[in-house]
């Protein structure tokens, strides 16, 4: 196969992105973060499928822009397909299919979980990419997976959450403690100056490999409502010891089923990725297993962990490799499984 021009799309979530990638290399790597969310504290799906129109066209024509290349330039659209929210993922889905069928190039479907897996493969990151088997470990807003990782294109996940995303507790969390939404880099900051140790908050019981975080999340709303009712600035007051030690129990809850993932699976290979793996403790948690010997871990750069094209144009790119385009396009699906 001769050198491909890959155009990726991404919209499955609250982020428009495009990226242009010759190959594995990223030429250009778009991202309009929607900020529309922010007085609602979370994600509404109405409003992110509208700023998605909004923003799909000029984030196209940037990423040509950026990578100084013409539509006619391209050689193949690869845009996700799922999972993720359906109006979203159907902006993405409708303009990448015109666009293909338009210039007469072929359309690959991306399965979004597993772009966050094969982000790790993206040129500048290739050389720190872990070997086959690997444990690849999603981390974010949205999901929270433990994905053993034979191929590129030969997953099988082997644990996630049953309930709340890890991103999902933080970000609950922290408007329990008045924080803007997303509150996790802001808890990451504030955990640093507090005492991991001076509340304590139980850990879930979830037999085998997978999560779960609501019960957590539970944990600190009634310990904030019984601390509250005897001092009303409680949390004023205590705001850094109760994000150390909530952050302390969440690096818990994901170390713990790291391990068990690699002693269960002998493979010590451990890549994360998603937009909470930019978070200090789990990543030094992290390094200090590695410097123990107990993993090898593995952490792409911040632009390649949070929600981004560029990890939909590499998996497009391995798609032509092995000969996997779309034939007959669905087109968006919700649920979409590994
Ligand atoms: O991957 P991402 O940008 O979007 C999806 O959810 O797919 O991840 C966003 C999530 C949010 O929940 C945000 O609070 C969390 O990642 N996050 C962090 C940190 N930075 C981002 N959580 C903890 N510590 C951080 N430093
Ligand atoms: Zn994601």
């Amino acid at each position: 196969m001769g050198d491909k021009i890959i155009l990726g799309i991404e919209s499955s979530c609250d982020d428009t992105s495009a990226a242009v990638f010759k190959n594995n290399i990223n030429l250009s790597n778009v991202i309009a973060s929607q900020k529309v969310h922010q007085a609602y504290g979370g994600v509404v799906p109405e409003l992110a499928s509208r700023a998605h129109q909004q923003n799909i066209v000029p984030v196209v024509h940037q990423a040509l822009k950026e990578a100084r290349l013409q539509l006619n330039d391209l050689d193949a659209i690869a845009y996700t397909k799922g999972p993720g929210l359906l109006g979203s993922l159907l902006v993405g889905a409708s303009f990448a299919k015109s666009l293909a069928y338009a210039l007469n190039i072929p359309l690959i479907e991306v399965n979004h979980m597993q772009a966050h897996i094969l982000a790790h493969f993206i040129d500048d990151e290739i050389q720190k990419a872990p070997d086959f088997p690997f444990l690849g470990v999603t981390i974010s807003g949205g999901h929270t997976q433990i994905v053993k990782v034979k191929h590129y294109f030969d997953m099988e996940v082997i644990g996630e959450t049953l309930d709340d995303a890890i991103g999902e507790a933080y970000d609950k969390c922290g408007k329990m403690l008045g924080l803007d939404y997303p509150a996790g880099p802001q808890i990451d900051q504030l955990a640093r100056l507090g005492n991991p140790h001076q509340f304590q908050f139980s850990k879930p019981k979830v037999s085998d490999l997978n999560f779960s975080f609501s019960g957590l999340k539970t944990a600190v709303l009634y310990f904030l409502q019984r601390e509250h009712q005897k001092n009303s600035a409680f949390i004023q007051e205590n705001l850094n010891d109760i994000c150390a030690s909530f952050q302390y129990t969440v690096v818990q809850i994901l170390m713990d089923k790291i391990f068990k993932a690699v002693k269960q699976t002998g493979i010590k290979n451990v890549a994360i990725g998603g937009g909470v793996s930019a978070n200090s403790a789990i990543r030094k948690a992290l390094l200090q297993a590695e410097e123990k010997g107990k993993i090898r871990a593995f952490i792409p750069k911040f632009e390649y962990c949070t929600d981004n094209a560029g990890m939909i144009a590499v998996v497009g790119y391995y798609s032509l490799l092995q000969n996997r385009k779309a034939n007959t396009p669905t087109g968006a699906k919700a649920r979409l499984h590994l």
